[in-house]
């Protein structure tokens, strides 16, 4: 079969197109012919080298979907439309760039679906990080006031669209002002342009600060969310767009203001599930959803939209199609 293996870490071209066996079907995991799967940003630290454990060659992917090809435990059948998502894959086993993968029976979600496989390969990953994100972790409630920062994510955008869907007020971040049109035609209510320091540009909006705050840019910002918040104001750090794990020196009682909260999204296939899944599906057919799928490249092309999304020129999901 042909996959796209990252063969050491690097830059984008260590992503090499390559013939190799296909994959052995172990008990208590399902081999899957991929049609299409999701770009993610984490897969972009791992192919520089960020992910602890990851061992390379690898073929890397922490998401698919596709149609099961054979699976020997008999839950599924041949055909049968899927997703398949994290539980280290394409990390410590390999993932979904390729035409086939296996994966254990736990991270495989069967849906219905006539929506196109580039369409449906857009949802998984995106979906279950802003679905836990907003409601299991920041708890989103009607009327609330939201921060996106990080807003022209593919996480960014749909957040946007789900907070808006249950009658949040919406601001949304980006660093790039070429980008606020977009965002403000994603929904949002207010676009900040963001220098590392908008406490203050959120205040002038929300003077009491904001309810909510899902914090995709990550550490580097984090600080400056935490001063954004009104009393008792939740933020979750979900993502890491600004490369960076740690914060020096930080000081609990001095950067969380009193009785403000503070937690985090790691997200995994047991925080979503086949009924979950199936519904945001059928709301994307219905049109009530836009995914905002920037551009759609080929299995070849795997190293392209790594530079593509490196020189951060998306508005929106990366999706394969195989
Ligand atoms: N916790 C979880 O379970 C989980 C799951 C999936 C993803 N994530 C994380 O969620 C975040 C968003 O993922 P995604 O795939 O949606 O990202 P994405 O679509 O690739 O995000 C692209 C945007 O990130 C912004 N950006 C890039 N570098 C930045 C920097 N140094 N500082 C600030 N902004 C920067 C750019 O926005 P502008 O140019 O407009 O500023 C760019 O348009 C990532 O950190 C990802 O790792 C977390």
């Amino acid at each position: 079969m042909k996959a796209a293996v990252t063969t050491r870490a690097g830059d984008p071209d260590v992503i090499k197109i390559q013939e190799v066996p296909m994959p052995v079907v172990h008990p208590g995991w399902v081999l899957i012919q991929i049609k299409a799967f999701g770009l993610n940003r984490s897969e972009l630290f791992t192919r520089r080298g960020d992910s602890p454990g990851v061992q390379f060659p690898r073929i890397q992917g922490i998401e698919c979907v596709g149609i099961i090809e054979k699976d020997p435990s008999g839950t599924f059948e041949k055909g049968q439309q899927v997703a398949a998502i994290m539980g280290e894959m394409g990390r410590s086993f390999d993932g979904g760039y390729a035409e086939f993968t296996t994966v254990p029976l736990k991270i495989v979600f069967p849906f219905k679906s006539k929506l196109s496989w580039e369409t449906i390969g857009a949802i998984p990953e995106m979906f279950q990080t802003t679905s836990g994100s907003l409601n299991e972790a920041l708890e989103i409630r009607e009327g609330e006031s939201l921060l996106i920062r990080g807003g022209t994510s593919s996480i960014g955008m749909l957040s946007c669209q789900l907070a808006k869907a249950k009658g949040l007020k919406v601001i949304s971040t980006t660093r790039n002002p070429e980008k606020r049109q977009a965002l403000l035609e994603n929904g949002t209510d207010h676009v900040v342009i963001d220098d590392g320091q908008i406490a203050e540009k959120v205040k002038e909006i929300y003077p009491s600060g904001v309810n909510k705050v899902l914090e995709l840019v990550g550490t580097t910002t984090l600080r400056d969310s935490l001063r954004s918040i009104a009393h008792k104001g939740v933020v979750c750090m979900t993502g890491i767009l600004g490369n960076s794990w740690t914060i020096k020196d930080f000081s609990p009682m001095y950067d969380i203001p009193s009785m403000g909260k503070l937690t985090i999204y790691a997200g995994d296939a047991a925080n979503l599930s086949k009924e979950l899944l199936q519904e945001f599906i059928d709301e994307v057919e219905k049109g009530n959803i836009n995914l905002n799928i920037d551009r759609v490249f080929s299995l070849d092309e795997v190293a392209i939209a790594h530079q593509y999304m490196e020189d951060n020129r998306a508005k929106g999901k990366l999706v394969v199609k195989i």
